[in-house]
Parts: C-alpha cells; sequence; structure tokens
C-alpha cells in the first residue's frame, strides 16, 4: 500500500515543538506517511507580506490533509510595524491565516470533541448531594460552523453611505438615527442555508455513527430570530432521519451555566461559527483546557487538524518546552479517524489515557504548576518525556 502524505505546518511557537512530537510519536505507532512541510505564519508575514504563501496552499490543495500547529497572530497595526523595510508602506494587511485557510477550501465543518480522561487531575468535579466530591464523565462533540456568522468578515466601522442607507430601511436602525457614521462600528452575522444544513446533518450523522442520544442545537433564537432562526430550523429538518435521536436546543447563555451543572448530559452540540467557539472552550475547560483540547476543520477536499490552543510565545523559547503535547496527540488521533485508521487511533488514545491515569509523567498544568523552567525542578515533565511516556505505553 503506498504511504499516505501528510501537510504538516508547524507554525509558530510551540506549534513547532507540538507537531514534531505528535509526528514522533505517529511513527512509534507504525503510522506509516510521508511528512510534506508547508509555510505559514508569522515569520512569512514579516518576511514575504502573506502569512499563508500560495504555496502552501498548492500543497494543500495537492494533498487534501494537514496537521497544523499554531500561528501567531497580532493586530493590524502592530502586525503591520514588524515587516521588513522593503515591505513596509506597501499596502499589506494582516489576516489570519487559519481563518484564511478556513475560507480558502470552505472548511466549513469544525468538530471539537471534549472529552474527560478518567484521573486527569484538572477535570471538572463538582459537590454532590451527600455533599462529597462528584467528577462527572464528561463526553461531548461540539460542530461549530466554521466559515460564516460573526467570523465571517464582513465589517465596517465608519460604514459607507449605501450601506448605512441599505441598513436604514430596517425600522430598528431608527435606534442609531442619531449616531454620526464615524461612531457606527458594524459587524455582521450572516448565515447561509447551505452552511446551516451541512453542519446539523453532520452533528447528526456523528451522532447516530458513535451512538450519542441526542444533539443540542445552541444558539439564541428567541432573540437573534434569524441566523439562529434558521440554524435551529434546519437542525429540526435534520433530525427528521434520525428518529432515534433526540434533539435538545439550548439559548448559549445558559448552556454556559448549565454545563457545568451537568456537563454528562449532553452529547453532541451543534452552533454557528462563535457559540460553538464559545461553547467548545467551555467544555473544553472541563476536561483539561488547552493541553488536552483538540480540533478539526473539514471541507469536502481538504480537512486540517489543529490543537485548539495558540502559539505560546512565552513558552517558546525554553531551552527544555514544557508545554502538554496531548493535545496535538489528540488531534494527531482526530486526523487519524478521518482517513479510517481508527484502530491506531484508539491505541494512541489508549496510550495516553494510561498515562493520565498512572500519573507519574505529568505535564505543567497537569500537575498544577505555574508555566516556568522551575517547573521541571518542581517534578513537571517536559514535553518530550509526555511523548516518550506515550510512546512506551503503546500496546
Ligand atoms: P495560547 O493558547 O497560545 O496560550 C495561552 C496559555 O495557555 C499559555 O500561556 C499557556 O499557559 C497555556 N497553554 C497553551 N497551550 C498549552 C499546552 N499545549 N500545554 C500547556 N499549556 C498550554 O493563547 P494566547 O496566549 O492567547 O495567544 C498566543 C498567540 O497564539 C497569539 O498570537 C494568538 O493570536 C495565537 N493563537 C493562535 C491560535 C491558532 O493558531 N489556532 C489559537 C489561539 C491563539
Ligand atoms: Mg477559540
Amino acid at each position: 500500500m503506498s504511504k499516505r502524505t501528510i501537510v504538516t505546518m508547524p507554525g509558530d511557537g510551540i506549534g513547532n515543538i507540538a507537531t514534531s512530537e505528535a509526528v514522533r510519536l505517529l511513527d512509534a505507532a507504525g503510522f506509516e506517511a510521508n511528512y510534506v512541510h508547508a509555510d505559514i505564519g508569522w515569520e512569512f508575514w514579516k518576511s514575504e507580506g502573506n502569512p499563508l504563501p500560495q504555496r502552501t496552499l498548492d500543497l494543500l490543495e495537492e494533498h487534501g490533509i494537514a496537521l497544523f500547529g499554531a500561528i501567531t497572530s497580532k493586530p493590524r497595526d502592530a502586525a503591520a510595524a514588524e515587516l521588513v523595510p522593503a515591505l513596509q508602506g506597501k499596502g499589506h494587511v494582516y489576516y489570519s491565516p487559519i481563518v484564511g485557510l478556513r475560507q480558502h477550501f470552505n472548511l466549513d465543518i469544525s468538530i471539537r470533541p471534549c472529552r474527560s480522561f478518567p484521573g486527569n487531575p484538572l477535570n471538572f468535579v463538582r459537590r454532590g448531594a451527600d455533599g462529597g466530591l462528584d467528577e462527572p464523565k464528561v463526553d461531548v462533540v461540539i460542530f461549530r460552523q466554521n466559515t460564516e456568522g460573526l467570523y465571517g468578515g464582513v465589517e465596517w466601522t465608519n460604514p459607507p453611505k449605501h450601506v448605512r442607507d441599505a441598513l436604514e430601511t430596517h425600522p430598528k436602525m431608527k435606534n442609531f438615527a442619531d449616531t454620526p457614521s464615524e461612531d457606527l462600528a458594524i459587524s455582521t452575522r450572516i448565515f447561509t442555508r447551505n452552511a446551516c444544513r451541512r453542519i446539523t446533518r453532520r452533528a447528526f450523522e456523528y451522532a447516530d455513527k458513535f451512538g450519542y442520544k441526542s444533539v443540542t442545537v445552541c444558539e439564541k433564537p428567541n432573540v437573534i430570530r434569524e441566523t439562529s432562526g434558521m440554524m435551529l430550523f434546519e437542525a429540526r429538518e435534520a433530525q427528521k432521519a434520525y428518529p432515534h435521536i433526540q434533539l435538545w436546543d439550548t439559548n448559549i447563555d445558559a448552556q454556559m451555566m448549565w454545563l457545568t451543572k451537568n456537563p454528562e448530559d449532553y452529547g453532541v452540540i451543534v452552533a454557528g461559527n462563535m457559540f460553538g467557539d464559545i461553547i467548545s472552550d467551555g467544555f473544553a475547560g472541563l476536561v483539561g483546557g488547552l493541553g488536552f483540547a483538540a480540533s478539526a476543520n473539514i471541507g469536502d477536499t481538504c480537512a486540517v487538524f489543529e490543537p485548539t490552543h495558540g502559539s505560546a510565545p512565552k513558552y517558546a523559547d525554553y531551552e527544555v518546552s514544557i508545554v502538554n503535547p496531548i493535545a496535538m496527540f489528540n488531534t494527531a488521533c482526530m486526523m487519524l479517524d478521518h482517513i479510517g485508521e481508527t484502530d491506531l487511533s484508539k491505541r494512541i488514545t489508549a496510550a495516553v489515557s494510561k498515562v493520565v491515569i498512572e500519573g507519574k509523567v505529568r505535564s505543567y498544568d497537569m500537575s498544577k504548576l505555574r508555566g516556568s523552567p522551575a517547573a521541571l525542578d518542581n517534578g513537571a515533565a517536559s514535553t518530550i518525556q509526555m511523548t516518550d511516556a506515550v510512546i512506551a505505553a503503546l500496546d
């Protein structure tokens, strides 16, 4: 059988160590692949005025599957100031390459599983009725629409007159009639039926395939009637093909309150872009946070797998890296599942579980230590030691 080709985009900061450690684990587990490196991130913004060079898009186009570490992003003016002198003042505008990738390849399905590993000291605990501590098992998978909504990028400060005129055809714009345009900031929330249909159907397909008893659509249709209303409508349509799966409907604000009350009750959750972002961080916090959280960005022709964390610049230059590579290992497992290597994925997850439950090798976050080089002297495992332990635990 020919080897798979995986595009690796380590990016910036800790994305580098996370990616190389994930590849080391995949090799040790016997996954046969060719890895092709692709450039992305801050270095290429500074030197080329483009954090997502065309050659990277070409590699993704060709191979269709990528492991992505993390990138560094900065606000527009701070970004422009860091361009090499030859590129200064030439009209280059910084944009996030991950948002760019999602839009370029229409990676509209984001999947973010939040599952607790037994024995993880970072797991959420609550007080039970008898006053004792209770650790609910969390097994939630969030389906986040990944390309539209409030992150769609259709926005203005000081909107042009024709935009303002068009908006003023809406009766509610009367409330803003006295505000001069230069004091108006507008970020739109555009949902399309096609995208709502795709994300809700994928959520139900997944719930069906993996035996979840419910899909919760988490929006706010009582207030954001049009967009949230469309997502809810499409979720109801999607549910018709799956009468054995319940459809629940929660509002984002109430859901944020309930997630620490009864997280074990939820299975698959589906939401628009921003609410999906919020709810997935909320649930990730119950199962270990950024050291554990993985995600997938899936389109019809391309899929990009990335940990939820960023480039963590404050840890990037440590001589011995202290960050937790498990987020990236979970990410690699999502990639394996996507390409049908489910046995390998299960083996790696079993090895991670074993290391977590044994509790002998724990990164600084799992040891609840402050992130600093001294964490290693206080018993925390380094990134490399974490990988070594997971490799040693492979059956
Ligand atoms: P971050 O995720 O890089 O770091 C926040 C904090 O979380 C870290 O200081 C550390 O305490 C902890 N942390 C992160 N990853 C960890 C790991 N694997 N193990 C243990 N602890 C970990 O987010 P921050 O500081 O807000 O952003 C840093 C840079 O990353 C910014 O430039 C931001 O724009 C970018 N970013 C990129 C993302 C991406 O590539 N998808 C996502 C989030 C932020
Ligand atoms: Mg986020």
